[in-house]
C-alpha cells in the first residue's frame, strides 16, 4: 500500500489577521510518498529539494512526528511506515513550507488508514508539527493547507476553525526574496502589548476583510488589508519592503503585504496578467538589489 499526496503553500495572516487568517494557493507545494512496511516504526528514506537542511531522523522531522501523534491517537503506534518527502518550495520562505510537508504527511496516513472523517480532525496533529518547526503551534498555515481556500481561526482554545468564501476572480502574486527569515525569530520581535487605538484599527480591518470576502467586494478587501501591529516591525526584515509595495500598488495590485512571517510578499489582483506583471517588476527590483527570487501566480 502506498499513497502520493500534494499539499499547497499557504499565505498566513493575510496582512491584518495575525495568527487567525490564511489561504491556500495552487502552487508551489510539497509532496509526500508514504508506504506501509512490514517492520514497525516510521522511517524517512528520502528527502529531496531541501539542500540537506531537513532531518531524516523520524524523531526530529515534523512530518514523521505529527504522523506519529496521529497514529498514537488511533491506537496504531505499532504500524510500519516509510516516508519520502519531496520539497517543491523554499524552506523559511513565509509560504508555510513546514505546514505543506506536515499536512501532506497527515493526509497520506489518513488515506492509508482508511480514515474518512473530515480532514479538520487532522488539525491538532498538524499544529504539533508547527510547534516543533517554529516554537508555536499556530494554525493559519496548516488549516488552509488542509482545507483549501480561505480559513479563519476564530479561536485556539477551544479550536474553532471557519471556512470562508472568496471572490472567484481574485488572483495572488507571490514573490519570495531569497533571504532567510526564520518564523521563530520573526515571532520574537513582535511587540507583546498593543494600544487600544491600534487594536480598533486592526479589528475594523479584519472585520472589513472578512465582510469583503463574503460580499465578493474586492475594493473592500483591498482597503481592509492594512496592518498596524506586526508589519511595521517585520517589514524591517524584508529587503525594500515599502518600495516593493509602491511598485505593486502602482501596477494594479488591490493589496500588498507580508506572507506569513516573511520574507515572501504577496499582492492580490483582479486578473492573472496583472499578477504576472507585478511578480516580474518585483523580481526585477530585487535583481537590482542583487537578491535572487522565486515568483508564483495563482488563483485562490
Ligand atoms: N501567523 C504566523 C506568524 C504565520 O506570522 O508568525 C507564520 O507563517
Amino acid at each position: 500500500d502506498s499513497v502520493h499526496v500534494f499539499a499547497p503553500a499557504t499565505v498566513a495572516n493575510v496582512v491584518c489577521g495575525f495568527d487567525v487568517l490564511g489561504f491556500a494557493v495552487n502552487e508551489p507545494g510539497d509532496e509526500v510518498v508514504m508506504r506501509v512496511k512490514d517492520t514497525p516504526g516510521i522511517t524517512i528514506s528520502k528527502i529531496t529539494g531541501d539542500d540537506g537542511r531537513l532531518p531524516l531522523d523520524p524523531a526530529k522531522n515534523t512530518v514523521s512526528v505529527s504522523v506519529q501523534h496521529y497514529l498514537n491517537s488511533i491506537g496504531r503506534a505499532d504500524i510500519g511506515l516509510d516516508i519520502e518527502l519531496h520539497k517543491k518550495m523554499p524552506i523559511g520562505s513565509g509560504l508555510g513550507s513546514s505546514s505543506a510537508s506536515t499536512v501532506a504527511g497527515l493526509y497520506a496516513i489518513k488515506t492509508l488508514m482508511g480514515d474518512d472523517r473530515d480532514p479538520i480532525n487532522l488539525l491538532p496533529f498538524a499544529m504539533k508539527g508547527e510547534e516543533m518547526a517554529c516554537g508555536h503551534g499556530h494554525a493559519d498555515n496548516v488549516a488552509p493547507a488542509l482545507l483549501g481556500g480561505f480559513v479563519l481561526i476564530r479561536s485556539y482554545e477551544p479550536l474553532d476553525v471557519v471556512r470562508l468564501p472568496h471572490p472567484k476572480d481574485l488572483w495572488c502574486a507571490v514573490v519570495f526574496p531569497d533571504v532567510d527569515v526564520p518564523t521563530r525569530e520573526a515571532r520574537q520581535i513582535i511587540r507583546n502589548k498593543i494600544n487600544m487605538k491600534d487594536a480598533v484599527t486592526q479589528w475594523g480591518n479584519i472585520a472589513g476583510l472578512v465582510s469583503g470576502l463574503f460580499m465578493q467586494d474586492i475594493d473592500l478587501i483591498g482597503r481592509s488589508m492594512k496592518d498596524v501591529l506586526v508589519e511595521p516591525v517585520r517589514s524591517m526584515l524584508i529587503p525594500d519592503f515599502y518600495k516593493m509595495r509602491e511598485i505593486a500598488m502602482s501596477n494594479g495590485a488591490v493589496s500588498f503585504g507580508i506572507s506569513g512571517s516573511g520574507p515572501s510578499v504577496f499582492a492580490f489582483t483582479r486578473d492573472e496578467q496583472t499578477a504576472k506583471d507585478i511578480t516580474q517588476k518585483l523580481q526585477q527590483h530585487l535583481t537590482g538589489l542583487k537578491i535572487g527570487s522565486n515568483t508564483y501566480v495563482s488563483t485562490i
